[in-house]
């Protein structure tokens, strides 16, 4: 059984659904100066920034029990860099944070999702100057105080191993400072939520799938571990144990990397483990050491993205798998004992609005309704301490690595296309009614 007090819900960012991306002092992120090609940018979202209050109504009547959003940097520090918070962002989340309340409804607050003031990008090259990690605790302790007794459920970083899967301008020993600075600021915030609020609970989130080996030759279980270990493992190792893992050291070797790793850097991660481990969730993935095996998802060859053809996939070619969800709930769980949450999970799909503003969306419930299952099964046969689940995301927002809003994930049809013609309007999918009762029936 689920627990009684199960944290069901949903989660969004801020600059994917905000919009209003200069108003109340708030200035420009990188994010919302990011284009995706053709689609949309980050400025506009859904415009949450006026209209929060009318979703967050929704999110209630569907029994939501948790909101997960993040905020954005810069409406509190627009530069990054200032001693003192901008008022005016303070007092939008306030009056959000209290909206939520209002409903009974758990805050759980991202700090950190994919945005950085564009100011520091230019005076630092951000994360790669570890000057970063002051400004973004002063960040965290501006917020920590002000919303102390009404968020109790912190994230810092979201999907913070996500830098290792890209190769960056600046190649691997770029993206090993940066995260080896970010899991350090990660720590410093923890200890500084504890300082300011003993009964905060600070997570460490990470894009956690599964991988499987694609045959069953040795070499590809292997690499397939060295996989999962580098690209998962790393990041949650660290920041829960509170020190790197003892494959870190082949890792670096391997990538040409050296890290400054200070005293005090050690020290902080030590006193700053993360208190919960919360996790993404999509799809699976396939590993092979052998050439010209298996067909490659990304196109371009690589071993460690193939497709596996026991499983279906989305229109952008996630592969669909509960079952994965359960194995890796298992492999954290085994690690760290220690509490969980699924903070994203979600299906991204074209969804056709009929007349009457209904969307058939039954695709959408059959992925979330295996997965649920699948979690369900992880904390009724294996054992798995699970402290909620926000599926991702409960209204259509702009899509984070395309920029399209066409890619809709929600419960909540929001009229807006990629061609830019609709007025907003929220309305409910038959997912929604589905939700509803799964969070009524627990
Ligand atoms: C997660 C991100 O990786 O995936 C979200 O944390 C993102 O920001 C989500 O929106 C789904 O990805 P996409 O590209 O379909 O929006």
């Amino acid at each position: 059984m689920l627990r009684k007090d199960f944290l069901w819900g949903g989660a969004v960012t801020a600059h994917q659904s905000e919009g209003g991306y200069n108003e109340g002092g708030k200035v420009p992120a990188v994010c919302d100066l990011t284009t995706t090609g053709e689609f949309s940018d980050f400025k506009d979202g859904i415009d949450t920034y006026h209209r929060y209050k009318e979703d967050i109504a929704l999110f209630a009547e569907m029994g939501f029990k948790m909101y997960r959003f993040s905020i954005a940097w810069t409406r509190i520090f627009p530069q990054g860099d200032e001693s003192e918070p901008n008022e005016a962002g303070l007092k939008f989340y306030e009056d959000l944070i209290d909206e939520c309340l209002k409903y009974n409804i758990e805050p759980l607050i991202t700090i950190s999702h994919y945005e950085v003031p564009f100011h520091l990008t230019q005076k630092w090259n951000s994360w790669t100057d570890r000057r970063m990690i002051d400004c973004f605790l002063n960040f965290c302790r501006a917020i920590f105080t002000r919303y102390k007794g009404k968020v109790k459920y912190w994230l810092t970083f979201n999907e913070i191993n996500i830098l290792l899967h890209f190769e960056g301008k600046g190649g691997k020993q770029v993206a090993f400072e940066s995260l080896h600075h970010q899991m350090v600021a990660s720590a410093k915030a923890v200890i500084a939520a504890h300082e300011i609020d003993e009964n905060i609970s600070v997570g460490c989130m990470i894009a956690g799938y599964c991988s499987y080996p694609y045959t069953c030759d040795p070499k590809d279980v292997l690499a397939n571990y060295k996989a999962f270990q580098d690209k998962f493992g790393y990041c949650a190792d660290t920041m829960v144990r509170g020190y790197y893992p003892v494959y870190a050291s082949r890792l670096w070797k391997q990538n040409n990397v050296t890290l400054n790793i200070t005293k005090d850097d050690e020290e902080a991660l030590k006193a700053g483990k993360a208190d919960f481990l919360a996790y993404s969730y999509y799809m699976s993935n396939v590993v092979t050491t052998h050439q010209n095996e298996g067909e490659s998802l990304d196109g371009a060859g690589t071993s460690e993205n193939l497709k596996n053809p026991y499983l279906k996939a989305s229109d952008w070619g996630w592969q669909i798998d509960p079952l994965g969800l359960r194995w890796s709930l298992n492999w954290f769980y085994d690690r760290f004992e220690l509490p969980m949450m699924i903070v994203e999970n979600g299906f991204g799909a074209y969804d056709k609005k009929e007349a009457d503003g209904t969307v058939d969306d039954q695709y959408r419930i059959d992925y979330l309704r295996s997965h649920i299952e699948a979690m369900k099964d992880a904390v009724d046969y294996d054992g798995v301490d699970l402290l909620g689940y926000t599926m991702w995301s409960p209204i259509d927002i702009v899509s984070a690595s395309t920029g399209e809003y066409d890619k809709r994930y929600g419960f909540i049809y929001v009229d807006m296309d990629d061609q830019g013609h609709g007025d907003l309007h929220r309305s409910r999918k038959d997912s929604f009614y589905w939700y509803k009762k799964v969070i009524a029936s627990n």
